[in-house]
């Protein structure tokens, strides 16, 4: 089974743990695409559903299908985020941001009652850090923020990273929010969570790919079917 068709299993039984009526965060990418798809046969079917969408991507893919779009302003509870990710480890410690969106979809992973994630199988790891760790910055002072990234990952033992601009059609690449995306090269992290906490303390540091103690449920499609692991 080839990894598209391990998403959209992935997908469609994330679907599964949804009901009428819920309000629902909806995470970017090509794994999240196959759900926003699976909730618009849903709302075919007569459901009625509310999106909070995590990028611009999402929302018209969600807008398309016919779900009613709110913002997070509109609402403090959201019954339940999904969305895929670049990697996960055996603690469901994730690297996300691979598509821009990582602010977006931690602020609504973390605020959601309940946070799937989906993925096919090649997204788990042993340990994160083969897939480059995205950190999103303040376009203000990024050269400056990059420098003291450099001098935090020094004193967790990486010497010289590979940290660099993220950039799209030889423009540097903005997020959503306007944000700049530096992508870290680091290979293996032993303590995401601390790693997480050193590098959010950065002034100019808006927040990291890393997602710790945040994941209730990872949903894995493969050939041989689904397999699950619980937070
Ligand atoms: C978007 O910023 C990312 O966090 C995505 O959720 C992540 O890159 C997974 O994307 P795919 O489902 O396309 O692999």
């Amino acid at each position: 089974m080839d990894k598209e068709a391990g998403k959209k299993r992935a997908a469609e039984e994330a679907a599964t743990h949804v009901e009428r009526g819920m309000t629902l965060g909806l995470g970017t990418g090509s794994t999240a695409k196959y759900f926003v798809e699976v909730m618009g046969a849903r709302i075919s079917e007569g459901w009625s559903l509310r999106g909070i969408p995590t990028s611009e991507v999402t929302r018209r893919q969600a807008e398309q299908v016919g779900i009613e779009i709110i913002t997070p302003d509109e609402t403090t509870i959201i019954d339940l985020a999904i969305d895929g990710t670049d990697e996960a480890d055996p603690s469901l410690n994730l690297i996300k941001g691979g598509g821009g969106a990582l602010l977006r979809e931690k602020i609504i992973a973390n605020a959601a009652r309940k946070f799937i994630v989906i993925a096919d199988k090649s997204k788990r790891v042993a340990a994160l850090g083969a897939f480059p760790l995205p950190v999103e910055v303040e376009p203000f002072s990024w050269a400056l923020t990059v420098s003291q990234l450099r001098e935090v990952l020094t004193e967790y033992g990486y010497q010289n990273p590979v940290l660099k601009l993220r950039a799209a059609a030889g423009e540097a690449f903005n997020s959503d929010g306007g944000n700049l995306i530096i992508d870290c090269a680091l290979g293996r992290i032993d303590n995401p969570a601390n790693l997480d906490k050193s590098l959010v303390e950065i002034p100019g540091v808006i927040e990291t790919g890393l997602f710790c103690g945040m994941t209730d449920l990872i949903i894995y499609g493969g050939g041989d079917g689904i397999s699950t692991e619980r937070g």
